[in-house]
């Protein structure tokens, strides 16, 4: 499948030239229907740019529906079996849009708010300052083996501008707190104004495609706008599909791809979700790691068991593997524990533990590949 491609044309009509089943990683960013009306003004009186461009425009809800419908299904035929899909909105289109994808088929992983840290205000007072979008994450069904890199998400999870403490390096939650894109990273056209009403920061795509893709992934962005999603995806090592209408945001956007190169740290290779190579009791007899008649003793316990060759343990005559025996030698309620976890092994300098053990295999298992 060709891949890399930023293309100036109608999703509608684009998403159709690609292949079923041939996208890793789909990022959406559709267009809102603000249904704004007259010109919003800053309280001392000055206009405020908000969204009120003309590709954000639709007439009613069925043709909003209809829409969002001819999108969604060809992304549900585009993506893989076991790929994601993001889909961003406020609360003017989201509803809509949920209900949409479950009628497709989609299944939903989580619904992520994102809570902005600097969100234009609500210069008249009239209703609560409107200060996150959601974020809903999707597979094509309950059976995907999508790709989450839990221990990477983890890793990111340091930086919540104060919202939470004590996160660090914590299980990743499912509201994120980051600012709309400003400074620099904002595009600007000739003129020096900004580009696009609604470009989305770059931390929050790094965030998306850090922890549901794979380097080399395929990422696809229907509505590409200035190509955050692709330049995003570039600077992480994946490849990039951007399809996007207006030639103004394409042109900008295109040319921000060109000019940028990839990174690729741990994080972009998710290399604290690599599991480590998989290593048996036998593979450590087989290896001289383990000796059959090693004692094998559990930590506060006098008791103790010999390795067999088939890598049971023989305890009081019977065989057990590793698991199932630490647990007995305990005495706790569950029928196994993590035997790693538990065994040290009698050597003439002393114990050492099981875990350890493996270890040293695993290292020679890595520095041997
Ligand atoms: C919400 S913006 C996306 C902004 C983008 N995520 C970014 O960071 O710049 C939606 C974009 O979709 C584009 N668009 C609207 N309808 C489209 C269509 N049928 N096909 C392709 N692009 C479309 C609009 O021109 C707009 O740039």
């Amino acid at each position: 499948m060709e891949s890399n491609l930023l293309i100036n044309g109608d999703c509608l009509v684009e998403l159709k030239k690609l292949s079923d089943n041939s996208i890793d990683l789909i990022f959406a960013d559709p267009p809102y229907w603000m249904r704004t009306t007259g010109k919003l003004k800053r309280v001392e009186g000055s206009d405020y740019d908000g969204v009120d461009d003309e590709w954000d425009k639709f007439g009613s809800l069925p043709e909003y529906e209809q829409f969002t419908t001819e999108w969604l299904k060809e992304c549900y035929r585009v993506l893989k079996k076991d790929g994601s899909i993001w889909v961003i909105g406020g609360l003017q289109c989201i509803y809509t849009i949920g209900a949409i994808m479950l009628n497709l088929g989609f299944w939903f992983i989580n619904d992520v708010i994102w809570h902005k840290s600097n969100p234009t205000p609500n210069f008249l007072g009239t209703r609560l300052n409107n200060s996150h979008e959601t974020l809903i994450w999707a597979t094509k069904s309950s059976k995907s083996n999508y790709h989450f890199n839990y221990k990477t998400a983890k890793e990111l999870n340091v930086d919540q501008n104060g919202i939470f403490t004590n996160i660090d390096k914590k299980q990743m939650g499912s509201i994120w707190k980051m600012p709309v894109s400003s400074g620099n990273e904002r595009l600007k056209d000739g003129e020096g104004k900004k580009l696009h009403s609604t470009q989305k920061p770059e931390q929050l795509l790094y965030r998306v495609i850090a922890i549901s893709s794979q380097l080399g992934d395929i990422v696809l962005d229907p509505f590409g706008g200035t190509m955050t999603t692709a330049t995003i995806a570039k600077r992480m090592g994946r490849r990039f599909i951007s399809i996007e209408k207006e030639k103004k945001y394409f042109d900008f956007g295109k040319k921000r791809v060109e000019e940028t190169e990839a990174q690729i740290g741990p994080i972009e290779q998710a290399t604290f979700d690599v599991k480590p190579p998989k290593v048996t009791i036998k593979d450590m007899i087989e290896n001289d790691v383990l000796k059959i008649g090693d004692w094998f003793l559990v930590k506060n316990s006098k008791e103790f068991a010999s390795l067999r060759a088939d890598g049971k343990l023989d305890y009081n005559g019977n065989a057990y593997d590793i698991h199932t025996c630490a647990a007995l030698i305990k005495g706790v309620k569950a029928d196994r524990l993590n035997g790693f976890d538990h065994w040290f092994i009698r050597k003439p300098d002393g114990d050492v533990s099981l875990s350890d053990l493996r270890e040293q295999m695993r290292s020679k298992i890595t520095k041997n590949e």
